[in-house]
């Protein structure tokens, strides 16, 4: 069965485009065929993220008014695995009940979809996801990011799974110094259950110039722990400073 994963933050700029490909990326090194839909409407951003900005015709708009999917799903270069469905250029053009209806027929289709919300508590189209939809909050480790996620997750549609936390921009030195709380009590702050810890880290903050992670650092395996999690593996968090 497929595993469909929506990325959502109460603060904008959380790392959620961030995580989405970096996930998209483990994934497909698993050998899972994953479809990553831009839901950022009018500021969509994961076509730079995997270099195919150049070679945008349709978007989700298109499909949703009739255009093959075909035409708007596409690959990226050197990694059959991963294709993507860009965001519309303009906002309000997603119709709830047509949307639904696309992902009904889109999901079956691939291991893993993964669909990357903007942030904030615009929620029209949550609650036409798949009941097995596994919502992913993603923080930082600053007070107001983490009490946020708690929030939004506190006003999610229901859904089979529980939402997940994503703590990005890890960084044990601001930990050690006191700038920051640990992992356990931002865990604690935010109320909701850990799926995984992401390192900040040069190498993601230039993911969407370079498109690539290097399968042997830290930001992919962060990103390969986090996968096999969420595909039922039982994988233990690294001590800190390994993160
Ligand atoms: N783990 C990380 N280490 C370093 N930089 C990061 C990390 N995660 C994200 N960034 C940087 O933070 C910025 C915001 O990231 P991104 O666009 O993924 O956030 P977002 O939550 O999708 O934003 P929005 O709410 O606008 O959709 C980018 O400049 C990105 O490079
Ligand atoms: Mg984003």
């Amino acid at each position: 069965m497929s595993l469909v994963l929506a990325t959502t933050s109460g603060k904008g700029g959380t790392g959620k485009s961030t995580v989405s490909v970096s996930l998209a990326l483990a994934f497909s090194k698993l050998n899972k065929k994953v479809l990553l839909m831009d839901m950022d409407e009018g500021l969509r951003s994961l076509d730079l993220f995997l270099s195919l900005d150049d070679r945008i015709v349709f978007d989700l708009s298109d499909v949703l008014k009739g255009a093959d999917i075909e035409d708007a799903v596409y690959p990226v270069d050197k990694n059959e695995n991963i294709s993507l469905l860009p965001a519309p250029r303009s906002t309000g053009e997603i119709e709830p009940d047509a949307f639904k209806e696309l992902l009904g027929r889109l999901v079956p289709l691939y291991d893993v979809v993964i669909l990357d919300f903007p942030a904030g508590l615009d929620f029209y189209l949550y609650n036409v996801l798949p009941k097995d939809t596994q919502f992913i909050t993603v923080c930082n480790p600053d007070p107001v990011s983490v009490r946020d996620a708690g929030i939004v997750c506190d006003l999610l549609p229901h859904t089979e799974k529980d939402p997940r936390l994503i703590l990005n921009r890890f960084d044990i030195e601001l930990i050690k110094n006191g700038t920051y709380k640990n992992i356990d009590d931002i865990i604690d702050a935010s109320g909701l259950r850990l799926l995984g810890v992401v390192p900040n880290d040069s190498e993601l903050m230039l993911l969407s110039v370079n498109h690539k992670l290097h399968p042997k650092k830290r930001a992919f395996k962060a990103a390969t722990r986090i996968a096999k999690r969420l595909l039922g593996e039982k994988i233990l968090l690294p001590k800190p400073k390994k993160i």
